[in-house]
């Protein structure tokens, strides 16, 4: 399904905002994997490109600790760098952006030379980077595509600005608008579970299935970036699109075929099925800090020096959707995420409705079908059987494929990884198309402009609990319904 037409040709991977914490924790380290795998055309140049005056051997010193080299891969390391090379230049310059031309010029022989702009930089200068780009640095023989990271906006309104913005400038087939969370293994697995299996199709549907929790939690809190978080919030900063893009893949129908215009088009119709969000379906938290935790525990949201003291920013969030066509209507679509929890993890749970008839006393749960993206991927479904021996006991149990289990040999690769090499073989079945953005906005906007315009309180929860307690009566009300009577034994390996 890789479009590797292009291969053959010279190839610059140019990283604006090279010396920023993106770039070093993430972009670089990604390169160098893509490259140690021999993944990328053979003839791939890097070019990091960013206002402070570095040398290439301060940005290797930089990403140093986020790269991992095993043992015997020195001399490849050695090789990248040798490929690597820094031009220092303001973002809103043309001149600057004409003098990255000339260097880029340089190496670029033979008839065809691509060119791959990754904007690592952040959105004040997003505008003046993106004409640049387009007014001196596009390639005159080759292609030239765009990777941008959210934020893409902060409202239906700033988006549509950005879209116009970048429409003016690039086709939508230049554009890749990153959502990691499209390129995890887990995420893209959701279309084969979903289309390559007969058993999961005739029960995909409200007949069937009584709710869908898709769930994010992580175990820290703002950890310095509080700053950029408190203009943002949980709901803008995973809910609105990590969240959004798993359930439009559990939700979507069947796309016509793989290419990924087919596949988008299916993603934005489940959308356009969704009524905006009401305050009524939205619970907020904000966290605080645990006097009996331990270290950064015991520190709230608000004692982070660069959150103002009086910020209501949820930093914890629990809504309730519902998809208004023939598939799913009545069942509600329950999206929760959440920093500082007891807990890192982002699982998708797909739970059945009671059986209907009872003969067994009430002692038959809920199936789950459970979709673990991270950590350790998993998928496993929660199922009813009768307790091995003499007596006719039901007991829940689980047909669990964990992959460290069952992929011992496979490694996973980051998200990142697969979605930077779908940007060198033209695929843009894991990225966000402008149409898709806009519906996650019409969603979102309107509660968000409530949460604010009327200062909502977030409710406060300790650091490293589940969340508001709160959030448990809304699952309940949301037709999730907690055992708690389930116990998985670990496999042991024999
Ligand atoms: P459970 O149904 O027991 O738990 C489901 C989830 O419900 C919990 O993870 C918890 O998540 C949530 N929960 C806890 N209390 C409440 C409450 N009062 N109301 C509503 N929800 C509540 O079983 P799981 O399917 O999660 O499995 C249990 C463990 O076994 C997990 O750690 C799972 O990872 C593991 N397991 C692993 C397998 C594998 O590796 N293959 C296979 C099967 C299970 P939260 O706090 O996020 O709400
Ligand atoms: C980012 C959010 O998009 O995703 C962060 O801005 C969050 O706040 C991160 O921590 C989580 O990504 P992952 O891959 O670690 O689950």
């Amino acid at each position: 399904m890789e479009n590797k037409a292009d291969f053959k040709y010279p190839h610059t991977f140019i990283l604006l905002g090279a010396s920023g914490d993106l770039a070093k924790k993430k972009i670089y380290p990604t390169i160098w994997y893509l490259y140690r795998d021999n993944l990328l055309p053979e003839n791939t140049r890097f070019v990091g490109y960013a206002r402070s005056k570095l040398t290439i051997e301060q940005i290797r010193e930089q990403s140093k600790k986020y790269m991992k080299v095993r043992p015997g891969d020195e001399q490849k390391l050695e090789r990248f760098w040798e490929l690597n090379e820094y031009v220092a230049g303001s973002y809103d310059k043309r001149v600057d952006y004409e003098h990255l031309n000339q260097h880029l010029t340089k190496f670029e022989k033979g008839p065809v030379a691509n060119r791959i702009f990754y904007l690592a930089v952040p959105p004040t200068v997003f505008d003046e980077t993106t004409v640049n780009i387009r007014n001196a640095c596009i390639s005159i023989k080759g292609f030239t595509r765009i990777i941008i990271e959210k934020p893409f906006g902060r409202d239906d309104v700033s988006s549509e600005k950005l879209s116009n913005h970048l429409a003016g400038l690039f086709k939508e087939e230049q554009i890749y608008r990153i959502d990691h969370y499209l390129g995890k293994e887990m995420v893209q697995n959701l279309m084969t579970i979903r289309f390559a299996n007969k058993i999961f199709s005739p029960s995909w549907n409200h007949d069937n299935i009584a709710s869908v929790l898709i769930s994010f939690k992580e175990p820290f809190g703002t950890e310095g970036r509080g700053g950029y978080f408190d203009s943002f919030g949980i709901v803008r900063d995973v809910m609105q699109n990590h969240l959004l893009q798993i359930l439009s893949l559990v939700a979507m129908e069947k796309p016509v075929t793989l290419n990924p215009d087919d596949i988008r088009n299916e993603k934005v119709k489940v959308l356009r099925h969704i009524e905006p969000i009401e305050l009524k379906d939205l619970l907020v938290g904000q966290y605080v800090g645990n006097p009996e935790g331990q270290g950064e525990e015991k520190l709230g949201y608000l004692d982070d020096p660069t959150v103002p003291k009086d910020s209501v920013t949820p930093t914890y969030a629990l809504a309730g959707l519902f998809i208004n066509n023939e598939r799913w209507q009545g069942v509600p679509f329950i999206l929760r995420c959440g920093k500082a929890l007891n807990e890192r993890k982002a699982e998708v749970r797909i739970q059945y409705k009671d059986v209907p008839g009872d003969i067994f006393d009430g002692h038959a749960k809920r199936n789950e079908l459970v979709i673990r993206v991270q950590p350790g991927e998993a998928l496993y479904l929660k199922l009813m059987s009768k307790k091995p021996g003499m007596k006719f006991d039901v007991v829940e149990t689980e047909l669990d494929l964990t992959y460290s289990m069952r992929y011992r040999d496979t490694d996973v690769p980051d998200a990142y990884e697969r979605l930077i090499l779908d940007v060198f073989t033209g695929s843009q079945m894991h990225f966000v198309r402008n149409d898709e953005l806009k519906e996650a906005w019409r969603i979102f906007t309107p509660v968000l402009k409530k949460l604010e315009d009327e200062h909502i309180k977030p409710i406060p929860y300790k650091f490293g609990s589940r969340g508001p307690q709160q959030a448990d009566a809304k699952l309940s009300a949301y037709d999730f319904k907690y055992s708690g009577s389930y116990k998985w034994k670990k496999p042991t390996v024999c």
